[in-house]
């Protein structure tokens, strides 16, 4: 299935970038979908509506009545509507938007619309940043929107940041996918996902080890939703309690950080994305005692060698793999993750901070932030199935570009 037939509504507010509009509008006539445009008062001072209706072939309405006195319908546009792309959508457009303010056509015909709808933000860097924007996308996000987050680069400005309107081909990728993925439930079809999990355990003697909190709830919850959106899933955990009950996910149990790499690389070069949410161990005991160690000294001294770092080994090794990766941090958060993504080659990190509460180890919940070279994207406080759903969005909208 393509865009072809299908009816977009596209609503422009008032910012540079609604000069950019143009081009989505052509790429999706020329997909033979029918776009009808609407636009804010303030879109008129950027674009007119000559030029887009010219490209749409149907005629722009700004306004709730014509001047020939007809009434433009914000009722029936929104219910014509296959989906509804609100681009550039500005931090006015888009408080609008969330907080009911209905005070022109693109905020009724909103309001009125039962279609899917699809946000691309475009403002400068610093109202980009805002909590206000923030708190805003997320309660669209809330509503069930996409949001096609703003890219990195120059903008109107003269600044240098995120903000920025994603580019048309972005959209019209969302929007397609959208369609082809029929209600985006398959939407990972086709593709090989590997997740690591859990914690490892470094044996010290025959009943004792090194290993850490992990309760492999966080990677669970992520083949879960990955094998609801039709991905063959590999789990590969360390030692976890957590029960799988989906026959679909491959579950590969192992115990140390040399046998959860060995695993790995048995699938590696057939797997389309690689998420490694395990807490591996970074260090092992250079001899594992055969016996029991006895308590007979005050002190006892076991020599730690370095695990090998399976994710970088990854990303090292990387040929065509998505690679997203988890930092775990307890101070200087943003600085070490992006130094991860850096380091281990990664597409992608998923920080989540011991200072959060509610975040980490254990609990049923966790709160995030995902970093790309360009992007960045916080989330609130969720439950790890919710987590899962919002890293997987990020990854399938990474995967269109
Ligand atoms: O299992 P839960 O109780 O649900 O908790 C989830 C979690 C807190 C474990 C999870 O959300 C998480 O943060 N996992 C990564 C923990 C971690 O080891 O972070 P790190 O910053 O030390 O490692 C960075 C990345 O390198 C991680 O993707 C890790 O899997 C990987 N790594 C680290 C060391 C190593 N030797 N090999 C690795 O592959």
């Amino acid at each position: 299935m393509s865009v072809s037939g299908k009816k977009i509504l596209i609503a422009v507010s008032g910012g540079i970038a609604a000069y950019k509009i143009h081009f989505l509008i052509r790429d999706f006539v020329k997909k033979g979908a029918e776009v009808q445009v609407i636009m804010t008062p303030d879109a008129e001072n950027f674009v007119t509506k000559l030029s887009l209706s010219t490209l749409s072939r149907k005629p722009v309405y700004s306004d709730f009545y014509s001047d020939n006195g007809t009434w433009n319908s914000h009722v029936e546009m929104a219910l014509w509507a296959d989906v509804m792309i609100v681009a550039p959508c500005t931090a006015n457009t888009l408080s609008k938007m969330v907080h009911g303010m209905c005070d022109n056509l693109v905020i009724a015909t909103y309001m009125s619309a039962k279609c899917p709808v699809f946000i691309a933000p475009a403002m400068d860097l610093d109202m980009y940043a805002h909590p206000s924007t923030k708190n805003n996308l997320e309660l669209a996000e809330s509503f069930g929107h996409s949001i096609i987050p703003a890219e990195s680069g120059e903008l109107a400005s003269g600044l240098i940041g995120q903000g920025r309107m994603a580019e048309p081909a972005t959209i019209f990728n969302a929007v397609e996918h959208y369609f082809n993925s029929d209600i985006q439930s398959r939407s990972l079809e086709g593709k090989t996902v590997l997740i690591t999990a859990g914690p490892t355990y470094e044996a010290i003697d025959p009943v004792r080890f090194i290993g850490n909190h992990s309760s492999g709830k966080m990677g669970f919850s992520l083949a879960e939703e990955a094998s609801k959106r039709g991905a063959k899933v590999i789990l590969i955990s360390g030692p976890s309690v957590q029960t799988l009950n989906n026959p679909d996910v491959e579950l590969h149990k192992v115990t140390s950080a040399k046998e959860m790499l060995a695993k790995v690389f048995e699938f590696y070069d057939t797997i389309d994305i690689g998420i490694a949410s395990a807490a591996v161990a970074d260090y092992a005991p250079k001899e594992v005692a055969q016996e029991k160690i006895k308590k007979n000294d005050e002190n006892l001294t076991i020599e730690l060698v370095k695990n090998p770092d399976i994710l970088k080994t990854m990303g090292e090794r990387k040929t065509h793999q998505f690679l997203v990766g988890f930092a775990l941090e307890t101070q200087n958060e943003e600085e070490n993750a992006k130094g991860k993504l850096e380091k281990k080659n990664l597409d992608m990190i998923v920080l989540n901070s011991l200072r959060d509460e509610g975040a980490g180890f254990k609990n049923d919940t966790n709160k995030i932030k995902i970093f790309t070279k360009t992007e960045k994207k916080e989330f609130n406080l969720k439950s790890k199935d919710d987590v899962a759903k919002d890293i997987l969005n990020f990854v399938e909208t990474q995967l269109l570009k």
